[in-house]
């Protein structure tokens, strides 16, 4: 795959049921951390790795993804006029001129792989990057984790996914890797098991939600039946694809922040507040005096 990536998917169709009641109304995709919802922080990666076009895969709960996504021309205007330039540029740089958004809608909720494979009339036979929202990862000075990925798999002609060790007793909520010669950041995937028991795990390389991949993964997509929890696993297709395409294991440089649960959230919003441009003072001072109040002594 020595072709660079231009066209990247986002599933965001999800429920969000862990962070009911507020995913009653507001997609999780759009909980924001600090002043940027969630979506922005992946969509900004994937600019950054190239891509000009991001592929939403939604449903009709998720209109207020599109609609951030859509030019706001009357709020526009208003900051136009009332000389509030800073915002007007935040609200203009949303999506940067040249990136284009295409919405596409998963019917039914049938999983991962489902929702990649209602990509494949946008995204065709070339390759391109699957971005999992809820996984927020931080490189704070260098390039983002797909910039590292694209840039491996072009130089390599490799597919890539983006995996981190994980405490075994954690594999049952990943997909977990078995890789060969691994060096330095990666090494070419052998199997592909989604969500092991720990007992059952070939390893404890778990995969984080960011993928690049071949155009023919869809065909293998076609053919993928219900795997783990009943649904069409993206893990599974990839596990096939690797009969005759190398995908490798790309260990990022960065941190990951689970946002799909409440303290990788929580986490994200205090490392994020802690480095804000305009609120890192006042966030440590607060953080300070809330560990002070509660008496919380031993932060070591
Ligand atoms: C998905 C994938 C899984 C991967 C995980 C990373 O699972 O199916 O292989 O390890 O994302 O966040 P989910 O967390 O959507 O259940």
């Amino acid at each position: 795959m020595t072709q660079r990536i231009r066209k990247a998917v986002f599933p965001v169709a999800g429920l969000g049921t862990r962070f009911l009641p507020a995913t009653k109304t507001v997609p999780k995709e759009m909980l924001p951390i600090v002043d940027r919802p969630l979506i922005q922080y992946a969509v900004d990666e994937a600019i950054e790795a190239g891509c000009d076009t991001l592929v939403f895969i939604t449903n009709r709960y998720k209109h207020a993804v599109a609609d951030y996504f859509d030019k706001a021309y009357e709020l526009e205007q208003k900051l136009e006029k009332a000389g509030k330039f800073e915002q007007l540029e935040v609200v203009r740089h949303v999506l940067p001129q040249g990136v284009q958004a295409v919405f596409v809608t998963q019917a039914e909720a049938l999983g991962l792989g489902h929702a990649v494979l209602c990509a494949r009339a946008v995204i065709g036979d070339e390759p391109f990057a699957v971005l999992l929202p809820d996984d927020l990862i931080w490189n704070r000075n260098g390039d983002g984790a797909l910039k590292q990925m694209a840039d491996h798999a072009q130089a390599h002609g490799v597919g890539a996914i983006a995996v981190q060790d994980v405490p075994r007793e954690q594999t049952a909520s990943y997909g977990i890797v078995e890789t060969e010669g691994f060096q330095d950041r990666s090494g070419a995937i052998r199997r592909m098991v989604e969500k092991p028991k720990p007992e059952d795990a070939p390893s404890t390389l778990a995969v984080v939600g960011r993928y690049i991949l071949p155009g023919v993964i869809f065909e293998h997509l076609e053919k993928t039946g219900r795997g783990a929890g009943g649904e069409i696993q993206l893990t599974d297709a990839i596990a096939s694809l690797l009969a005759d395409h190398q995908v490798d294991a790309y260990r990022f440089r960065g941190t990951r922040f689970d946002c799909g649960t409440h303290i990788g959230l929580v986490e994200a919003t205090i490392r994020f507040a802690l480095d804000h441009e305009k609120i890192s003072d006042a966030a440590r001072d607060s953080m300070a005096t809330a560990l002070r109040e509660l008496g919380v002594t031993d932060v070591s």
